[in-house]
C-alpha cells in the first residue's frame, strides 16, 4: 500500500499543546499495528465483505484501506480530522473508494452510541489502548457498539492498558483467540514489536447495557 502521511510532525505536536484533551498526534504515524490488523483482514476477509463495519481511531487509514478492498461497508472514526482525510485519501488510492467518517470522541461517546443503532457485526480497532484512562470508556462503548454475537478486530502491541482492557472484557464474557505477528515493520525501530491481533465475540444473549453516564458531546 501507500500511505500519505504528514512530514512536519513537530508541527502538530506544537498544535496538540491546545489540545483539550491533551492527546498527542499519535494518528500522524502508521503503527504496526494497523498493518497487523490490515494484514489480519486481508487473509480472511469474508469476516467484513459486505458486512457493515466501524472502525475505531482509523488514523491514517491502512487498517480501513484492507477492510473495503475486501469489501466491507465501513465507517471509519476519529478524534483527529486530519487523519480522517488522509484516511479518506490513502483508502482512494489503495481501495479505490473511501470509507464514511465520523469525527468522535470516544471518551464522549454520544456520537458513537447513535451511529451504532442495533449496533455493528464487525467493529475493527488498532492500537487504541495506550492510555490508561481510555480502558474503561473503550470497555463500555464496545458493549454499546459491537452487535450480539459480532467481532471485535483488535490488534495491539503489549502495552498495559490492552493488558487490562482484555483481561476486563474476559470477565464481561467476550471470548476469542490472538494470533500474534512479528512484522517485518517498515520503521526499523518498530523491530521488536510484536502485535497480537485478537477476534473477541460479543456474547450472542448478553443485553446491551444501560445507558452511559458521560454521554454529552
Ligand atoms: C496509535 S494511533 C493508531 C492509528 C491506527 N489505528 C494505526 O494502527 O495505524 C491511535 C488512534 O486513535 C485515535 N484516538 C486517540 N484518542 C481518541 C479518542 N479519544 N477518540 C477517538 N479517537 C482517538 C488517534 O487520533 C489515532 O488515530
Amino acid at each position: 500500500m501507500s500511505i500519505v502521511r504528514p512530514d512536519d510532525i513537530d508541527r502538530l505536536l506544537d498544535g496538540a499543546a491546545a489540545d483539550p484533551e491533551q492527546n498527542l498526534p499519535y494518528w500522524a504515524e502508521l503503527w504496526p499495528s494497523g498493518i497487523a490488523l490490515a494484514a489480519s483482514i486481508a487473509r480472511a476477509p469474508d469476516l467484513v465483505r459486505n458486512a457493515r463495519c466501524l472502525e475505531l481511531g482509523c488514523g491514517l487509514g491502512v487498517t480501513a484501506a484492507a477492510a473495503l478492498r475486501a469489501g466491507a461497508d465501513l465507517l471509519a472514526t476519529d478524534y483527529a480530522p486530519e487523519a480522517l482525510a488522509l484516511c479518506r485519501h490513502n483508502c482512494l488510492v489503495n481501495a479505490g473508494r473511501a470509507p464514511r467518517t465520523l469525527h468522535v470522541n470516544w471518551r464522549r461517546p454520544t456520537r458513537l452510541r447513535t451511529a451504532a443503532g442495533q449496533g455493528f457485526p464487525v467493529v475493527l480497532a488498532a492500537d487504541v489502548l495506550y492510555e490508561r484512562r481510555d480502558v474503561e470508556p473503550l470497555l463500555a462503548l464496545v458493549d454499546w457498539l459491537v452487535a450480539p454475537g459480532g467481532l471485535l478486530w483488535l490488534a495491539e502491541p503489549g502495552r498495559p492498558p490492552a493488558a487490562a482492557f482484555l483481561e476486563a472484557a474476559t470477565e464481561r464474557g467476550w471470548r476469542g483467540a490472538f494470533e500474534e505477528v512479528a512484522g517485518p515493520w517498515p520503521d526499523p525501530n518498530d523491530r521488536e514489536v510484536i502485535v497480537r491481533v485478537h477476534r473477541l465475540r460479543r456474547g450472542a444473549s448478553r443485553s446491551r447495557p444501560g445507558p452511559l453516564q458521560s454521554s454529552v458531546d
